[in-house]
């Protein structure tokens, strides 16, 4: 879906983030995949707290800058959380994920994870933070902690697109990017195995639900650092 996307509107785009921590059937992301994203036109993927649910990611996240994983891991995890890139027409870019800490996994702050990192890059920059994160009240406060200070604060890890996309100062907000992946689903799964779990309590293999899926992205416009617009985009590969 991804590749379809991007072969006919990539050229509309300067520099293109895609999360992928999900893309390898739901688990992590495999070599194979993720060097599929990046053909497809993709300059920067992030991951997320199914980082490591494939091995071989251990060694990807060392091998290329283009995988980023949540900045504020152990400091002996492999990989780094935010990366400088440039885009297509010459600008420079820094893409960093942090992830969120309520309900999800405890880890080292991601705020000041985040300020850290913030005060080694020049004014003027185009900065998008990836926020990994499960709560609604982390991921809004973060764009308020974020506002004016980055270009975009743009929330994964929940799948399901949310409509609150704004701009917050100079700071392009959305609590949720939602997924690339089959929409009638259990956040991608197939409904008859997550549907027993949660009726009968009986475990299940989770399997990918393979009907016709749907793009969840942003776009946005970033002029000198500062984001101008933002929306929101669902898009389906059929008449
Ligand atoms: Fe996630």
């Amino acid at each position: 879906m991804t590749k379809q996307f991007l072969e006919t509107h990539k050229d509309n785009y300067d520099f293109i983030i895609a999360n992928g921590e999900n893309a390898s059937g739901g688990f992590g992301l495999t070599k194979k995949h993720f060097k599929q994203i990046i053909s497809a036109g993709v300059d920067v993927v992030t991951l997320g707290n199914h980082s490591w649910d494939q091995r071989e990611t251990l060694e990807l996240v060392e091998e290329s800058s283009k995988l980023i994983r949540p900045i504020n891991y152990p400091r002996t995890s492999p990989g780094l959380g935010f990366g400088n890139f440039m885009t297509r027409s010459g600008d420079y870019i820094t893409v960093i994920q942090a992830q969120g800490r309520i309900f999800m996994e405890p880890l080292d702050c991601p705020f000041s994870a985040i300020d850290s990192v913030l005060e080694s890059i020049p004014d003027a920059q185009a900065i998008v933070v990836d926020f990994h994160a499960e709560a609604t009240s982390e991921k809004k406060v973060m764009g308020y902690h974020l506002k004016s200070r980055v270009s975009a604060v743009l929330g994964t890890h929940t799948h399901v697109q949310t409509a609150d996309e704004m701009i917050m100062g100079s700071t392009a907000y959305i609590t949720d990017v939602g997924m690339t992946g089959v929409q009638e689903s259990s956040i991608g799964m197939r409904f008859a195995e997550v549907h027993k779990r949660f009726v009968n309590k009986i475990p299940a293999r989770y399997k990918p639900a393979d009907e016709a899926a749907t793009l969840c992205a942003v776009e946005m416009r970033i002029e000198q650092g500062k984001a101008k617009t933002i929306n929101r985009i669902q898009w389906r590969d059929e008449p």
